[in-house]
């Protein structure tokens, strides 16, 4: 969209209705209750790691783990309780309690990855195609064209991941900073819309979102999709500026128009309110679960252990859910299709081969659902 037609669209523009939802959340509402809080009992979480102790074979890639190897047990009411606030409630969960003493960093991960298997279809991360991610600081540099943040220690944008959910389980913590920021995008939608219903127009517009270099032969290295829509009555609202910046560099990307601009430094600015931004510190043993549609994350910067052991280290799994909503339709550019209940999300990266292709299919029939 040129700048012309883009202002021209902002103006003529009349903002959609939509139902109301729990995933339109301020500070003081998370903050003063207990919906989106869970705990495993001792024997929930012997049933966990029992689970991964007996199935567990070592060297063995995630992608050869079926969803029939592991029992979760106790745990699974708890964990789809989670799932379920996720998508219906506040848009976010915390789990705490998963095993953690005397469990190694292999077994955490493999616990992680088996929660996955359970909840939906894990969905490829990089430029490498990896399933799961160690978020651990390896000296990435953020704002480089191709920056993650997961692999490095800076402060990040406020941003969304690229999957129906995103789970962060917490093996070890930074001494000093790493704390998790999350704010409801919804809510900060609704903050602008009233404030400045021009700019909240502006938010239905395309943006340009870079892919970072992990586009596979057939993707362009960018594409165009809005941050704010609304399908059946749902508000969601997506943003990522890294993504944004990054595409806003790359040759025949059409320049954002003033309000496009404006409207996203006034969404930066909303999103760290401090009625709306909720901070929490993971524990080792913490279960993160967010939904990339209706909140945004952030982490704040962190000083490390010099002891390699001890490092601040989290594993980070995206997954498609199969009880996903149906997404607007000019989302599918970001998100591979619109459709409920698809196999869609994740960045297929370079080495997206028949191991990959295999494990999405099979899992999909697991799950009962649709690629
Ligand atoms: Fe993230």
């Amino acid at each position: 969209m040129t700048a012309a037609l883009a202002e021209s669209f902002h103006r003529d523009f009349a903002l959609p209705a939509y139902d109301p939802t729990p995933a339109a959340w301020s500070r003081a509402e998370v903050e003063s209750e207990d919906r989106w809080t869970f705990a495993l009992d001792a024997q929930q979480a012997a049933d966990l790691i029992d689970t991964v102790r007996r199935s567990r074979v070592e060297g063995q890639p995630l992608l050869a783990y079926r969803q029939a190897d592991f029992d979760l047990g106790a745990a699974f009411g708890t964990l789809a309780d989670a799932f379920r606030e996720v998508r219906d409630g506040r848009g976010m969960a915390l789990i705490r309690n998963l095993p953690r003493e005397g469990v190694s960093p292999q077994e955490f991960e493999l616990m992680t990855w088996a929660i996955g298997l359970h909840f939906g279809v894990a969905r490829p991360q990089n430029r490498l195609s990896a399933y799961i991610n160690e978020v651990k600081d390896v000296g990435g540099i953020y704002r480089s064209p191709t920056g993650r943040g997961y692999s490095s220690n800076a402060e990040l944008d406020f941003h969304v991941d690229g999957s129906d959910v995103v789970l962060l389980s917490c093996y070890n913590q930074a001494p000093v900073g790493g704390m998790s920021m999350v704010t409801s995008s919804v809510k900060a939608y609704e903050v602008v819309r009233a404030e400045r219903p021009d700019l909240a127009a502006a938010l239905h517009t395309p943006y340009p979102f870079s892919r970072n270099g992990e586009e596979t032969g057939d993707e362009p290295p960018w594409f165009l999709a809005p941050l704010a829509g609304v399908e059946a009555g749902r508000l969601t609202c997506v943003w990522n500026r890294n993504r944004l910046e990054n595409a806003l560099k790359i040759d025949g990307v059409p320049p954002l128009s003033a309000v496009q601009r404006e409207a996203v430094e006034y969404l930066d600015s909303v999103v760290r309110r401090p009625e709306l931004m909720f901070c929490m510190h993971l524990e080792p043993g913490d279960l993160q679960l967010l939904d990339n549609q209706t909140v945004l994350h952030s982490r704040t910067s962190f000083e490390d252990h010099e002891d390699e052991a001890r490092k601040r280290t989290l594993y980070r799994l995206w997954i498609a859910r199969p009880d996903s909503f149906r997404l607007p339709a000019d989302w599918a550019p970001y998100t591979g299709n619109a459709e409920a209940g698809t196999v869609r999300g994740g960045s297929k990266g370079h080495f997206h081969d028949d191991t990959c292709r295999r494990f999405d299919a099979e899992q999909a029939a697991a799950m009962g659902m649709k690629g």
